[in-house]
């Protein structure tokens, strides 16, 4: 069968003929703008303290102001971390297949629902495809399936990446540390900050709960950039209002300097995506002190932060990364299809960005073997089930 035929494939040494590569595009160009559609959100869900998905809306926070010149240290020590992990799709394509049976379960066809979905991809990952052509200094690299007509995508980070990431110096993972307290202090279970935040003597004003990075809300979206349809998976840290916007949370440290604001310009870009492709409306900027104290709260408009950058120097324009996108993922789809029907098999694809040139893609011989864990079933980074349920 496919599987077997898939594994046999990986046998032999890479073809180094398959490799392509797809250079970045100029950025004075003025290329006509593809159309993003409006994403519009097909399904939630949570994940537990014990890291365990469900689909309630048990991990979804409200927004609520924070208190003035919250101290982002507090709650350092008590920092339940979720350990680094590779980027599988496994929550996301468990939703995804959730979200197909219902079709199937409403009198549709949810497996010709799915061949038309060109991307499934956690919402990271696009963002780092989206703003490559602004990117100078860190690279990545993906996995890509390509199955049914649907390109799968995970970061793929080694060994040492990973390790690197879990040995994070302390100052770093202080500064991380930071960027989920913001999140404690600006949110609450319900709709209003509960009192019990706000009374204690030991706590201070408006601490939301200690941090567990386990704990997360997530919105799964369908899309649409240039005419390929994608689904892409994200945490969403809170909502707000009677129609539950969703909002976006994100500490900066406070700017000072021409240069501190052409940095937070340049991370705008980054925060923009983020915000964008899921359709996140708003965005509260904490800008804090070096030292972790919140001295202002600025709210931002996603679809306004173009245009706050606009004709500054390290000036972006979205339009040049929605088009590399639409370009990029069509070379995918053509050169993976094209190698696909002489092997005819499936296979692992590993794309490689290097900042300031562009992407390599290349097959992998016996992809991710290393990679998968002992008790593990997977067709190459997808779970067996998935696979086997999508080629049924
Ligand atoms: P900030 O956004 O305030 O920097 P997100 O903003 O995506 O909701 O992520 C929440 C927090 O996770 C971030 O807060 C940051 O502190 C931490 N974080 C996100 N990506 C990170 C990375 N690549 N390395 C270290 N910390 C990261
Ligand atoms: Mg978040
Ligand atoms: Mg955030």
């Amino acid at each position: 069968d496919r599987r077997t035929r898939l594994r046999q494939e990986h046998s032999p040494a890479p073809d180094v003929t398959l490799e392509r590569r797809f250079a970045y595009p100029p950025k004075d160009r003025h290329p006509p703008p593809v159309p993003f559609q409006q994403p519009s959100t097909l399904l939630t869900f949570s994940y537990t303290p014990e890291r365990v998905l469900e689909y309630t809306d048990s991990a979804l926070r409200y927004y609520v102001e924070p208190p003035p010149r919250a101290d982002l240290k507090y709650g350092y020590d008590r920092w339940i971390k979720r350990p680094e992990e590779r980027g599988r799709l496994d929550g996301l394509l468990q939703a995804v297949a959730k979200y197909r049976s219902k079709i199937d379960g409403a009198g549709g066809d949810g497996a010709a629902w799915l061949r038309e979905i060109a991307v499934v991809s956690w919402r990271g990952v696009i963002t780092k495809i989206l703003t490559a052509p602004y990117e100078d200094h860190d690279g990545w690299a993906l996995n890509v399936m390509l199955v049914d007509g649907t390109l799968y995508f995970e970061e793929h980070l080694t060994e040492t990446k990973l390790q690197e990431k879990e040995d994070m110096t302390p100052h770093h993972r202080l500064q991380s540390y930071y960027g989920y307290s913001f999140e404690s202090y600006c949110t609450s279970s319900t709709p209003q900050r509960k009192v019990e935040d706000n009374v204690s003597m030991t706590i201070p004003l408006g601490w939301g709960g200690d941090v567990d990075t386990n704990v997360q809300w997530c919105a799964v979206v369908k899309t649409k950039l240039g005419n390929q349809r994608l689904v892409i998976g994200g945490e969403v840290d809170c909502v707000r209002g009677g129609t539950k916007s969703l909002v976006e949370l994100k500490t900066s440290v406070i700017i000072r300097n021409p240069q501190d604001e052409t940095r937070f310009e340049k991370k705008l870009l980054k925060f923009y995506f983020q915000s964008f492709l899921l359709g996140v409306p708003e965005i509260i900027v904490g800008f804090r002190t070096l030292q972790g104290q919140v001295s202002t709260i600025q709210p931002f408009k996603t679809i306004e932060i173009p245009r706050l950058v606009r004709g500054k120097p390290n000036a972006w324009d979205p339009t040049i990364c929605l088009d590399w996108g639409d370009r990029f993922l069509a070379f995918l789809k053509r050169s993976i299809t094209a190698q696909t029907e002489s092997l005819e098999s499936e296979g692992v694809w590993r794309v490689v960005f290097s900042p300031g040139s562009g992407v390599t893609l290349s097959r992998l011989d016996a992809p991710g073997v290393e990679e998968v864990k002992a008790g593990e079933d997977r067709v190459g980074f997808l779970p067996s089930q998935y696979f086997q349920d999508i080629t049924a």
